[in-house]
């Protein structure tokens, strides 16, 4: 495995995490198509690649994934992981805030949190005492590191100027092939000021993964209700996935590895595949040890701007196919 640090924290996480949102989660079909066996697996394959940065939310599947997360880090050895969980945007407030700290460390069973973030910004709760209150928790050695989600550059700027002796230490955003917003301004930002950004849906929920083809018909809500996976927008993917396909088959590597690569190609982004099982852990492990070449990534760049998803109508089909 290779290692970066996170933001100017001096904690090293591994250059690829993994996001555990799948992990309990029903609307990822857990218990339909898979379990806690399958996780059972994927952790310990995880432990095995060195991965050691685990993605979880107090949102997630009710809290579940954060005790499954738990569960197996303390299996495995709480010092080989740095945990990062997500405070949701209803629990803001200093109080609030608190008591979801104390919730989010129990379900995990350990007493400090590595990277305690806030899930999105809440616009009715002034950011200002968020990150005081956040401060605090630092100060009492409840968490070890600040970070924020689904942050734009305007509101990150803005929450650093409310920490008094610490900074925020990454920002966990949307970004992957189909979602490029972040690179227009704050991958630059991150580059500068060294703070990690933090790459979810690095594989656009799967679709990037290489397996998606024509005839795939989505069964978790999750993706049913994603305007990127109508059967049009699966269909203007078909160029891009066999460029993808032909670049992976060249360097005897995966579409999923290649398409992490190109996430990573920044040095300050760091991505957090959703997994399922051990295969898909090995798989993403082995992200980390590629490189892809000027041409390489000019022949994606092509691809990607011939790539012409609508995710408007995406949706007008998504609503359709419910009625
Ligand atoms: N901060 C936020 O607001 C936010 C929002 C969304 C997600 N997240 C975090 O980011 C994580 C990742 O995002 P995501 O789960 O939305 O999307 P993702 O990582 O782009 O996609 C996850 C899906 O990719 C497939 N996959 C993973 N590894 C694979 C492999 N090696 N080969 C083939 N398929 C593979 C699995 O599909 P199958 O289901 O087909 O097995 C998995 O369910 C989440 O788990 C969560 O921790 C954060």
């Amino acid at each position: 495995m290779r290692f970066v640090e996170l933001g100017k924290t001096g904690i090293r996480v591994s250059m690829i995490g993994i996001g555990t949102w799948q992990w309990g989660a029903k609307e990822w079909g857990y218990e339909k198509s898979y379990s806690e066996i399958e996780v059972r697996k994927a952790f310990k394959a995880i432990y095995e690649n060195e991965i050691n940065f685990i993605d979880t939310a107090e949102m997630y599947a009710f809290g579940k994934s954060e005790k499954l997360v738990g569960e197996m880090v303390r299996e495995y050895g709480r010092e080989n992981f740095v945990i990062a969980t997500k405070v949701s945007p209803w629990h803001l407030d200093e109080k609030s805030l608190e008591k979801a700290c104390q919730g989010s460390l129990e379900r995990l069973g350990i007493k400090e949190i590595d990277l305690y973030q806030v899930h999105w910004p809440n616009p009715l709760v002034p950011i200002s005492k968020t990150m005081k209150a956040l401060e605090k928790l630092l100060n009492f050695g409840k968490i070890r590191a600040i970070g924020v989600s689904n942050f734009n550059l305007k509101q990150l700027s803005n929450a650093r100027k409310h920490l008094e002796k610490n900074d925020i230490a990454s920002d966990q955003v949307l970004y992957n092939m189909l979602s490029r917003n972040v690179e227009k301004d704050l991958i630059p930002y991150a580059q500068k000021e060294k703070i990690t950004l933090i790459a979810y849906s690095p594989l656009a929920q799967g679709l990037l993964s290489g397996k998606i083809t024509s005839s795939y018909k989505p069964k978790e809500i999750v993706r049913k209700i994603n305007p990127l996976f109508s059967k049009s927008n699966i269909k203007k993917l078909e160029t891009l996935n066999s460029v993808l396909q032909n670049i992976a088959k060249s360097k005897g590597k995966t579409v999923t590895q290649v398409v992490l690569s190109w996430t990573m190609r920044h040095g300050c982004v760091v991505p957090i595949p959703g997994v399922k099982n051990d295969n898909q852990v090995r798989d993403v492990a082995e992200s980390v040890s590629i490189s892809l070449s000027n041409e390489e990534l000019n022949t994606i760049e092509l691809a990607l701007k011939n790539t012409r998803v609508n995710k408007l109508l995406g949706y007008l089909e998504v609503i359709l196919n419910f009625t």
